[in-house]
């Protein structure tokens, strides 16, 4: 359970769901997040757990296995294969966002954020952005640091960590979010996450909501499916759904509640991009006694949240290669690391010198969107539908044991019905079907 609450928390929910809760209008956005989250992701997370538990492999094995003992074919495997894949593209952006975070606290370190302007704030971003080899160095270092945890395979280390800096990192926020309250832009920010207005949302916006939710989760690749097979039996499934599902929705809630009043105080623009929290934080902390420590603190807990979750992106794909092959876990992470350090190479040159686009988007966007907005919710419809009607009547009463009828009942109607009919009528929606 620590490791999936490590793999969930991370940037998606303090960087990705400010950015584009902005990008999408604000309050509308959040109202069909918390419903993703509810009503698609909290059966996902069910579904997950309840195959990797029932399967005791990586997701491939897991799905290929569950798939014939259950008599069907075993191109379910598929959504195992798509899931690491998806892992190692998402890492690729990951790592440099992550690297983002690197730079930030070196400068903290270096300069300190006390003396920090909005002039100075925008500045400094622009100033990173404009810089592919700043960019590659922080890059490759963190690479460097979620391949070796995963080469010397000391993940429960890591992990363990998460016990004490989980509670810190949502005190932190929770000063942050103390801060906020205090500043003039509060109370617009409030109306601006809270209120909604569905006319600004369309279906892109709602698509990005169901993909924010999926990526904040970690759901829809396999992730937590892996981590499931660990999950002792007397622990009760709902139980630990609801908790990875709870400290998630939560940290990213606190995140928007403490980012966006600085963005309404300092009259900055709620749809900025990725360098939101980036231009507002230091603001904050530098009106802040001590604010250049607990800069320290805040992004050096980031950077570990975000640690724990790129660990898991890779985790998977190395372990289905050292069970697969004569790889040793070394090699086959050096292997696995390169793919994303080649694309993620594309996409921090996509934030500067190289304006391609693909489907309209710069590569780096562009990435963010496939796996997001496609691959975990296409993903996550495949695990609900398996789990919901393909996976063998007793396998399933065997994991639900112990469980109340009408938990059990809701969670199949959801896992049946609900995940798939959602996802798809969002794409569809987005793909224009139901018209202009
Ligand atoms: N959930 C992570 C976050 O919010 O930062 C990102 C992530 C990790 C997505 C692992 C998917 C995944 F498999």
């Amino acid at each position: 359970m620590l490791a999936a609450s490590g793999s969930a928390v991370g940037l998606g929910n303090i960087w990705r769901f400010p950015y584009v809760a902005g990008e999408n209008g604000g309050g509308a956005f959040v109202c069909v997040y918390l419903l993703s989250v509810l009503l698609l992701g909290l059966p996902i997370v069910v579904s997950e757990i309840l195959l990797g538990r029932c399967g005791q492999r990586n997701p491939v094995d897991t799905m290929r296995v569950l798939a014939e003992r259950s008599g069907h074919v075993r191109a379910w495997s598929l959504v195992g294969w798509m899931g690491l894949a998806a892992g190692l593209l998402i890492l690729s952006f990951y790592s440099v966002v992550a690297g983002w975070l690197l730079h930030y606290l070196f400068l903290d370190l270096i300069v300190g954020m006390q003396d920090m302007t909005k002039a100075g704030a925008l500045a400094a971003w622009e100033h990173l952005l404009s810089s592919p080899g700043r960019l590659l160095l922080w890059h490759s270092v963190f690479l460097v640091l979620s391949g070796g945890v995963v080469a010397l395979g000391v993940q429960n280390g890591l992990e363990r960590m998460v016990k004490v800096l989980m509670p810190l990192l949502l005190g932190m926020l929770l000063l942050m979010v103390g801060y906020a309250l205090r500043t003039s832009g509060f109370s617009s920010a409030m109306a601006y996450l809270f209120k909604p207005d569905f006319s600004a949302l369309g279906a892109s916006g709602m698509l990005a909501a169901m993909g924010q939710a999926f990526f904040s989760l970690s759901i829809g690749l396999g992730v937590i499916m892996a981590y499931g097979a660990y999950l002792p039996r007397e622990v009760p499934l709902p139980r630990a759904a609801g908790w990875i599902v709870g400290v998630d929705t939560l940290v990213a809630l606190l995140a928007g509640i403490a980012i966006f009043p600085l963005v309404f105080s300092h009259g900055l623009e709620p749809g900025g991009g990725p360098g939101l929290i980036f231009q507002t934080l230091p603001l904050a902390f530098a009106q802040m006694p001590l604010g250049s420590a607990f800069a320290l603190l805040f992004f050096g807990l980031l950077l570990i949240a975000a640690w724990t979750s790129s660990v898991s992106l890779l985790e998977p794909s190395v372990a289905f290669l050292v069970e697969n092959t004569r790889l040793k876990r070394l090699p086959a992470t050096v292997v696995l690391c390169l793919l994303p350090f080649l694309l993620g190479i594309g996409c921090l040159l996509s934030l500067n010198v190289w304006e391609a686009t693909f489907f309209e988007l710069s590569f780096f966007d562009f990435l963010d969107y496939l796996t997001a907005n496609v691959m975990l919710p296409l993903g996550g419809l495949f695990i609900a539908v398996f789990a919901g009607w393909f996976l063998k009547r007793e396998m399933l009463a065997r994991e639900l044991e112990g469980t109340s009828l009408w938990v059990r009942r809701t969670w199949l109607f959801l896992a049946r019905w609900m995940a798939p009919l959602g996802v798809l009528v969002l794409f569809l929606y987005q793909l224009g079907v139901f018209g202009a």
